[in-house]
């Protein structure tokens, strides 16, 4: 278990597990999956929706992943083996099912922000925004991008230098979070922004009650799709921290610090889609990369200011992409004793062959998102729920409590709140997820097919 070995001795700083948890959590989920869900669904109303899923969902939810972390020290897979029993361990191999359904698209979008990094020193983008896209977007293109982001991530997890990653997060997170930032000042002073804020920050509740069905596990997906839940990333990082550590206020933490950012990537995103005229239900999932590459045209030095953040961006991803790919490849090492570089370059390599459809064309493309981080995750997040809130609630709550000085009735709360809210809510989406899913496999894939 020579991975392990790696990893708890890089997170023997206090700081470092958050560190590496906010790396996962940070990532293409922030600033483009965010923006361009808020986009889809509705606008405020979504953002409410979203928010509040965050704290009552996705924070127990987190903590769930830590505890079954901390006290089993394993692999998902085994962890679930473990902690309830026999057959929670089919469990962990869906969760490896969802790292590989999860990771072929993401890779796809991190590949146009290489794509973008790239075409900020020559200016490409910026003539023509939206037809630059179109042409990136889609095609070899693509997949040469695709291609080159698997091959750096598969790199990084086969040498197995995640540390040094873990460290660059620490760098990372605050460079996005300071050009975010200058971004929403610049994005503030725009004509459209007045009318952009309308509609990120006022919810219009018929759009709520007229849409319920589609906004409900729309939210609830991108809440744990944000924060990295519903595939095991949390169980394992959790697995190489230490009992002293306070798990709700590291929760918190981590929490805080996604959300801020994806606040912020709204802020700079709408007023940019809406000073230049264009829908924001439109642009799907090109509307930031499109919006961005708008903006980095009309500021002086912008192809700088360009590559600093898709740089970044693509940092970003990469450190999310690796705690992915980590969760297969521990558990390949683990389970079944393979070689970390034999594990990690074939486990890459069907990922990458899994991505590539999705590098042609947008309704695959949706396919893999919506499965993913609808039905899956939701599933995933679902079945560990049941199994710390009603099957193994005494240890998780034994977990939870070490390391927390006073808990007062924290623990309690969490409990309950896994037990009931949580799990209905998840229930409800996960239902609709699998209505809208087959309504698209019907009404996209079926004519996309006979086409
Ligand atoms: N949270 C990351 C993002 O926002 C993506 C991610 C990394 C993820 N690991 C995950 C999503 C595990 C779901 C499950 O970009």
């Amino acid at each position: 278990m020579q991975t392990s070995e790696i990893l708890r001795e890089s997170w023997a700083t206090r700081v470092g597990f958050i560190f590496a948890a906010v790396g996962s959590a940070v990532g293409l989920g922030n600033v483009w999956r965010f923006p361009f869900q808020v986009g889809q669904e509705g606008g405020a109303a979504f953002l409410f929706i979203y928010l509040g899923f965050i704290l009552v969902i996705g924070f127990p939810a987190m903590l769930v992943e830590f505890v079954i972390g901390r006290n089993t020290k394993l692999n998902p897979v085994g962890a679930l083996q473990e902690f309830g029993g026999g057959a929670w361990g089919y469990v962990g191999w869906i969760f490896i099912v969802i790292g590989f359904v999860l990771l072929a698209f993401y890779s796809v979008v991190a590949g146009w922000t290489l794509r973008y990094f790239v075409g900020s020193f020559t200016g490409a983008y910026m003539e023509n925004p939206a037809a630059y896209f179109t042409q990136i977007s889609v095609g070899w293109d693509a997949v040469f991008f695709h291609a080159v982001f698997m091959l750096v991530t598969i790199s990084i997890v086969a040498i197995g230098i995640q540390r040094g990653i873990e460290r660059a997060a620490t760098v990372i997170v605050p460079a996005i979070f300071i050009i975010l930032l200058s971004l929403a000042v610049y994005a503030f002073f725009l004509d459209g922004a007045a009318d952009a804020y309308t509609y990120y920050l006022t919810p219009d509740l018929s759009e709520i009650t007229a849409n319920w069905q589609s906004v409900l596990p729309a939210a609830a997906g991108q809440a744990l799709f944000t924060l990295s839940l519903g595939m095991g990333v949390m169980i394992t990082y959790a697995s190489y921290i230490g009992e002293d550590r306070n798990l709700g206020e590291d929760g918190t933490a981590i929490v805080a610090f996604d959300v801020i950012i994806a606040f912020i990537a709204g802020l700079v995103v709408f007023p940019i889609i809406f000073t230049a005229g264009v829908s924001p239900a439109d642009p799907g999932p090109g509307a930031i990369f499109v919006s961005l590459a708008d903006a980095f045209a009309g500021v002086p030095l912008g192809w700088l200011l360009g590559a600093i953040f898709f740089g970044t961006f693509f940092l970003a991803a990469l450190t999310s992409a690796i705690s992915i790919i980590e969760v297969i490849v521990t558990y390949a090492i683990d389970e079944h004793d393979v070689d970390r570089t034999v594990a990690t370059v074939t486990i890459g390599t069907l990922i990458f062959l899994l991505g590539v459809p999705t590098a042609f064309d947008e309704v695959i493309f949706g396919m893999y998102d919506q499965l993913a981080a609808e039905v899956l995750l939701v599933l995933g997040t679902l079945l560990i729920m049941i199994l710390v809130g009603w099957i193994a609630a005494p240890r998780a709550k034994a977990e939870l409590t070490k390391g927390i000085e006073k808990p007062g009735p924290f623990i309690d709360i969490w409990i309950w709140l896994v037990r009931v809210p949580v799990i209905l809510v998840l229930i409800v989406s996960l239902y609709l997820a699998l209505i809208g899913f087959a309504d698209f496999l019907q009404n996209e894939l079926v004519p996309w097919i006979a086409e």
